[in-house]
């Protein structure tokens, strides 16, 4: 385990078993946990964890892809302080600079015209307003969304998802359909295809034809899927994408609540990895480096017709939230966490690749940055792992790695780290995989 110069103090509160009792007891049963002997966490610092008996863990996920520089980082949790000591609450009915310098600020990190931001609490609810603000603007009404990706548990947004698991048998969805994932490794155009991008677009253009008036409202993607297992969008796919739906009237939005913030490592933004300006970019998870916290960032034309009527948050925009989210921004920004992100990323990739020689079980290694997925299969028809990749799940957490789990058959492993680690780190992540692969596949 890569030392840590942070010993985190005793633990002396309710004992693990108390906490396993009363949640089970006063909290929803809808709430799931990792592990078969569910972890519980304490204590954090920078990319590493510690549970109530102090034993330290490398945070291979970033909490849920939510930590961005790194568990109570010094300067954000000091920007923090600073403003919690001033004035904890403020909602956008009175002036404050942190809401204000904030968006400027991040502003700056997007393409020009991208300008003015709506400020929320969550992915969900960003996706939500996303589309109440594209259904406004277009005063149409259709979506489409992609199969396999995920937006948020919020009824609009739960609409968006594509996925069983997240879905409960209530109306939602008005107006959403699903194209076709492009999944290069399972889909019907791989990755020797060089057409497979123009290929899946098509789908966007078929759905476009034939499931809605013809005049559609949005298309929303994320540049790389994140829940649905690192599965990022072919070269020319979102081109070709935004354009049928610009021809159909529609805005195209960026769901970039995984992909922002410099996680990709070859862009700020995971659009800007393929060549696209959306016209909506929503965010949360990383923006506030764990704070619940999640914006919107369109043009002010777009935004303009959310007049019609007033719109309004109570926390959205609150001003620790937003100390938290602009001492962010300052740190990956000051400190270059995006080309952090591209250098570990990439002895990541050739690690893992190094990794998937020697064990068949790994079907495919991808991803970007540290943003990567490592799909575990049977055998060469590509069955789905789910069984081994539990295993290995289990064995790196004995061993000190948290890690992530993802694809609607749960045999991708997600990497996600905080954005602050090192070659260290890397090189622990990496022995540990390679460790729990070979035990549980002896
Ligand atoms: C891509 C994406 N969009 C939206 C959401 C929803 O965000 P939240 O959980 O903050 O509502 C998530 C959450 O995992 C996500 O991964």
């Amino acid at each position: 385990m890569p030392d840590c110069e942070y010993t985190p103090p005793p633990y002396d509160g309710p004992s693990k078993e108390t906490v396993a009792a009363l949640r089970s007891r006063f909290l929803s049963p809808s709430l799931v946990t990792y592990y078969r002997d569910p972890l519980m966490l304490v204590d954090g610092h920078m990319q590493y964890l510690f549970d109530e008996t102090g034993k330290q863990y490398l945070d291979g996920l970033a909490g849920i892809v939510s930590v961005s520089v790194g568990h109570c980082h010094p300067k954000v949790m000091a920007a923090v302080n600073r403003q919690n000591k001033r004035l904890q609450h403020a909602t956008t009915i009175y002036l404050h600079p942190n809401i204000a310098t904030f968006a400027e600020k991040l502003a700056s990190t997007l393409p020009d015209g991208l300008e003015v931001a709506y400020f929320t609490n969550s992915g969900s609810e960003a996706n939500d307003l996303a589309i109440l603000m594209a259904r406004s603007y277009t005063k149409n009404f259709d979506v489409i969304a992609l199969r396999n990706g995920y937006h948020g548990g919020t009824q609009g947004s739960m609409g968006l998802t594509s996925y069983s698991t997240w879905k409960y048998s209530v109306p939602h969805g008005f107006g959403v359909h699903h194209s076709i994932v492009p999944d290069r490794f399972r889909g019907q155009w791989g990755y020797d295809d060089g057409n497979a991008g123009a290929m899946y677009a098509k789908d966007v253009q078929d759905v476009i034809q034939r499931a809605s008036s013809g005049s559609i409202a949005a298309f929303i993607a994320e540049p790389i899927q994140g829940v649905g297992g690192v599965i990022e969008m072919p070269p020319a796919y979102l081109q070709k994408s935004y354009k049928y739906v610009r021809d159909a009237g529609g805005l195209c939005i960026a769901d970039e609540v995984q992909t922002g913030f410099g996680r990709t490592g070859d862009s700020f933004w995971g659009f800007q990895n393929h060549d696209v300006v959306p016209d909506i970019v929503t965010m949360a998870k990383g923006i506030g480096n764990g704070c619940p916290l999640g914006a919107v960032v369109t043009t002010k034309e777009i935004i303009q017709s959310m007049t019609e009527s007033i719109h309004f948050n109570t926390f959205g925009g609150n001003p620790v939230s937003c100390a938290q989210g602009l001492a962010t921004l300052e740190v990956l920004l000051e400190d270059d966490m995006q080309g952090n992100a591209k250098r570990l990323g990439a002895i990541l990739i050739d690690g893992l690749n190094d990794l998937q020689n020697k064990y068949s079980c790994i079907g495919d290694v991808r991803g970007r940055g540290l943003m990567v997925g490592i799909e575990l299969v049977e055998d060469e028809d590509k069955t789905p792992a789910t069984q081994l990749t539990e295993d290995v799940f289990e064995l790196c957490r004995e061993m000190g790695l948290i890690i992530g789990k993802g694809g609607y058959e749960s045999n991708v492993i997600r990497i996600k780290h905080p954005l602050c680690v090192n070659e260290t780190d890397i090189a622990f992540m990496l022995e540990v995989l390679g460790a729990a692969l070979a035990k549980a596949t002896a």
